[in-house]
């Protein structure tokens, strides 16, 4: 476990907390497998019957670690990441997830929100996917449920330039079911989750079920968990990961793909 995510269950709710304000929530492996871990508990426990995602500080989540990005690319971990892991537990979550977002959600951040049921953006909210600025790919099937959920050339303006969406039009492309000042998110999130405990599980489960097709989400992730694990290898990549670190643009012009 770690002390970067905190799993709290109230009535019937798992709050899922992201701790590392100080890093924007940027996501380590072992908070990918606390997360994975406490999904997989909602899964079984009887006790849980909606689980909310929301984030410490002034941002919702910075997405992947970019150090741990860095070391994969240097072969240092394994691939069969934790990130993945998370991806396929989130996916496949039979319960009602409910996310509270405020100020960025980069990456899996924002992908992981087309896993969830309901989305509640504060008005400072920006959500946002730029894999292609880090040479990489499209992760969470994100690559087939963005352009379905918002077009195909929004969805390709936020994958290969990394064009942010802030919150208003997040709500009118149907990412989220409201825009609420920073203050009122949180409970905004939880009134909503509770509304759900009330509701009979086995149809909210079945109804979840129906809406969502798992095939072919689950092929989706394999695929595009391929080529990004081909990609986190490539030196475009080490090159984007470098610029991060070192706080410059970086430089792929005398880069082979
Ligand atoms: N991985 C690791 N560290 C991260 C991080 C990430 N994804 N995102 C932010 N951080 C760290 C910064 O390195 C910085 O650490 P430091 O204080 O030790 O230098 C700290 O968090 C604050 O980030 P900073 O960039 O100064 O904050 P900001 O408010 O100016 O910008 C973001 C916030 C989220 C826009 C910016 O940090 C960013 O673009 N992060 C990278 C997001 C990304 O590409 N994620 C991967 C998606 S696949």
């Amino acid at each position: 476990m770690t002390e970067h995510v905190k799993t709290e269950i109230v009535d019937g709710v798992m709050t899922l907390t992201l701790q590392r304000p100080e890093k924007k929530n940027a996501l380590t492996g072992a908070m990918y497998d606390a997360l994975s871990g406490a999904l997989k508990q909602a899964e079984t426990d009887a006790s849980v019957r909606v689980v909310v995602f929301q984030g410490e500080g002034d941002s919702f989540t910075a997405g992947n670690d970019l150090a741990d990005f860095a070391s994969q690319a240097r072969g240092e971990d394994s691939v069969d990441s934790p990130a993945h892991r998370f991806i396929e537990t989130v996916s496949k979550a039979s319960k009602p997830l409910v996310a509270a977002v405020q100020g960025n959600a980069v990456g899996v951040g924002t992908t992981m929100l087309l896993h969830c049921d309901l989305v509640y953006l504060a008005d400072n909210a920006r959500l946002s996917t730029p894999f292609v600025n880090l040479a990489l790919v499209p992760e969470a099937a994100s690559s087939w449920l963005l352009p379905v959920r918002i077009g195909h050339a929004r969805a390709y303006a936020m994958f290969a330039l990394g064009e942010p969406m802030e919150a208003a039009a997040a709500l009118v492309c149907g990412l989220a079911n409201a825009v609420v000042p920073r203050d009122e998110l949180r409970k905004r999130a939880l009134d909503a989750a509770i509304a759900l405990t009330k509701r009979p599980a086995g149809s909210l489960s079945l109804t979840k079920k129906l809406m969502r097709d798992h095939q072919r989400i689950a092929a989706k992730i394999a695929e595009e968990g391929q080529l990004f694990k081909e990609r986190l290898k490539t030196p475009e990549a080490r090159e984007a990961f470098a610029a991060f670190a070192e706080r410059r643009s970086p430089d792929f012009a005398k880069l082979l793909p």
